[in-house]
């Protein structure tokens, strides 16, 4: 979490800084700042608690003027959300900002002194701490003395009050990007932040420093040898960072979808079947492995929980689907027959990161199902699929987590056809259904005031559950996370057959039950589960296969019927559909939709 960015240059960095934040705001936003190196070289901090725009008035009001100059938004971890704990930091000579956790601070603090000289309680004044320590004139020494005792995760960008116009950045796991751009170098948490400036961008290798210098960049390794880098380009539309003229950025997100799952699915259908050849992923890789394990976080997880369904009864093979977080400590059971599919995002979600690494280390073969190229998992892992998702800025996923969905189908239709489960045409029909999902989804989007309309229902609810079987269950799970982390309201998505084991003692006319149906082998069970929770009051809104009948004489909260298409590939409309009933929510209760309280969007510390 934590957004950080850096420029020096020929231009004024305030503006440069601070819209940057406002960029990298989606990593965290309970307090941001930044500090400016003076032409007299004196460095100048202006930050408070609060919203980038805060920031922006702030600034304002300060007058600080230079051409160098690093910023920070905040996800607070040690130390609560004030003034005092917002970034930049400076102890000494040495200001910086800090994405990640320094494990060890309090033992820091102890070694060197620090007790009483600390004005934060964050672990990130006792990094610069550290460094000042170690400054005698070498900031290249002092970062590396510093830097190896440190523990824990993170990117830091370092300015150092006599040496005017540069900035130093160091990593351990949380990324940082660096370009050339506004005559000048920069440096970012991720692209996003660089991408209207500059295409061109690499990123910084851990445990090396990065010397950022108006004139150019210079990169050493810990022993203090020059090294080098590789360019890497954004491959993605800037443009499509913007609102678009939507009111918050998940609205346009989900709006985007037809396109950009259109893009994910098309680029991998050659002569009408799925094929992996242009990512580089070979058909060895799908045909050897004895078991499948997805590790991955919230949405990316439910992700992995629809692709499970799949690859089970249309490849018939053993696959888990696990917590990254709980992975490695569970001691999962992965080996060299073992495919270790990492689904991500941001490619940065730390538990992921991890457990990537830890499947390494048993063995297995690693494949990234990632949106940001180049990101650490996917830099990880041993193959990478990229999801053409575009940049998703707002912290409640949508596009990212259809376009996993589209690359988990692909990886299903080619594994069951290199193993034989498909024949030719099988895999033909699976991909020219797989190809629908684009008009299926817009055929929902067309009608998203219908479920505006049904959405009103549960505003003022206290508890919503999701309930349906199969496929429609895994679906829920990421449905209700929706509701949840915007809208606030508690929602539960439950199994239907498995809600009269507990839970349906919650079941009241105060808790509004949301039910999907999609799938016909599972309809009529699915309709007796509903009719035990409406005789119990609760109002049912039903999300419906178009072609299926329902009871008419049921009373329903509302009743949306999803295009149809094969039962196996309902999940597509159907989730674009809970997407859009968890945002009107959100819409209508009039929060901010885009950043809901305590989340961010890359969640990089564990
Ligand atoms: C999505 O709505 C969530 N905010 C969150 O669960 C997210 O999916 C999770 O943190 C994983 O992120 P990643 O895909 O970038 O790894």
């Amino acid at each position: 979490m934590c957004g950080i960015i850096g420029y020096t240059g020929e231009k004024e960095a305030e503006d440069i800084l601070v819209d940057g934040l406002e960029i990298l705001e989606y990593r965290g936003y309970d307090s941001a700042g930044i500090a400016l190196c003076q032409a007299d070289g004196s460095v100048r901090i202006s930050k408070c608690a609060g919203r980038v725009k805060e920031l922006r008035a702030l600034c304002k009001e300060a007058g600080f003027r230079g051409t160098c100059g690093i910023g920070h938004t905040r996800w607070a971890t040690h130390g609560g959300v004030s003034d005092a704990n917002a970034h930049p930091h400076q102890f000494g000579k040495v200001t910086l900002t800090h994405n990640g956790i320094i494990e060890n601070y309090r033992s820091l603090i102890q070694r060197y002194g620090l007790e009483d000289k600390l004005h934060s309680q964050t672990d990130s004044e006792v990094a610069a701490a550290v460094i000042a320590h170690f400054y005698n004139g070498d900031p290249l020494a002092a970062i590396r003395k510093a830097v190896l005792k440190l523990k824990g995760t993170f990117a830091l960008s370092i300015i150092f009050e006599d040496i005017p116009g540069a900035i130093f950045a160091v990593r351990n796991v949380s990324p940082v990007v660096i370009g050339r751009a506004v005559q000048g170098s920069m440096l970012a948490s991720d692209v996003t932040a660089l991408g209207q400036y500059t295409k061109k961008y690499f990123v910084l290798p851990e445990f090396h420093v990065a010397v950022l210098k108006k004139e150019g960049i210079e990169l050493y390794d810990m022993s203090g040898e020059a090294a080098s880098w590789e360019w890497m380009t954004v491959d993605w539309d800037v443009d499509r960072s913007g609102k678009g003229g939507y009111p918050f950025y998940m609205e346009k997100e989900i709006m985007e979808q037809p396109e950009v799952i259109g893009e994910t699915i098309a680029s991998r259908i050659r002569e009408g079947i799925p094929d992996l050849s242009g990512d580089g992923i070979p058909d060895s890789l799908l045909a050897d492995c004895k078991r499948i394990s997805v590790v991955a976080c919230g949405t990316a997880m439910h992700a992995g929980l629809v692709g499970k369904a799949l690859m089970q009864s249309l490849v018939r093979i053993h696959m888990d689907v696990e917590l990254a977080s709980e992975f490695m400590y569970a001691d999962a059971i992965v080996d060299e027959d073992t495919l270790v599919i990492a689904i991500s995002q941001s490619g940065e979600t730390i538990d992921t990161l991890e457990a990537v690494k830890y499947a390494k280390k048993n063995g297995a073969k690693t494949l990234a199902v990632v949106n940001v190229r180049g990101s650490s998992v996917a830099r990880a892992s041993d193959y990478a699929f990229y999801t053409n998702a575009g940049p998703e800025i707002a912290v409640a996923s949508t596009k990212a987590y259809t376009t996993q969905l589209a690359a988990l189908y692909l990886l299903t239709g080619r594994m069951a056809y290199v193993r034989g489960r498909f024949g030719r045409e099988d895999a033909e029909r699976f991909a020219k259904e797989l190809l629908r999902t684009p008009e299926a989804i817009q055929a929902v989007l067309d009608r998203r005031e219908e479920i505006h309309y049904i959405a009103r229902s549960i505003l003022n609810a206290k508890d919503v559950f999701m309930m349906g079987r199969g496929l429609d269950y895994s679906i829920l799970l990421e449905g209700s996370l929706k509701l949840k982390e915007i809208s606030y309201i508690h929602s539960e998505a439950y199994a239907s057959g498995e809600l009269k084991h507990g839970t349906i003692a919650l079941i009241t006319e105060d808790t509004p039950v949301v039910a999907v149906v999609t799938q016909g082998k599972l309809q009529s069970k699915e309709f007796s589960n509903i009719k035990e929770v409406q005789s119990r009051g609760a109002g049912v809104i039903l999300f419906i296969k178009e072609t299926f009948d329902m009871d008419r004489n049921a009373s329903w909260d509302g009743v949306f019927r999803l295009p149809a298409m094969e039962d196996g590939f309902m999940v597509m409309p159907a989730s674009v559909a809970l997407q859009l009933l968890a945002y009107y929510v959100s819409l209508d209760k009039g929060l901010d939709v885009d950043k809901p309280r305590n989340l961010a969007k890359v969640v990089t510390v564990e």
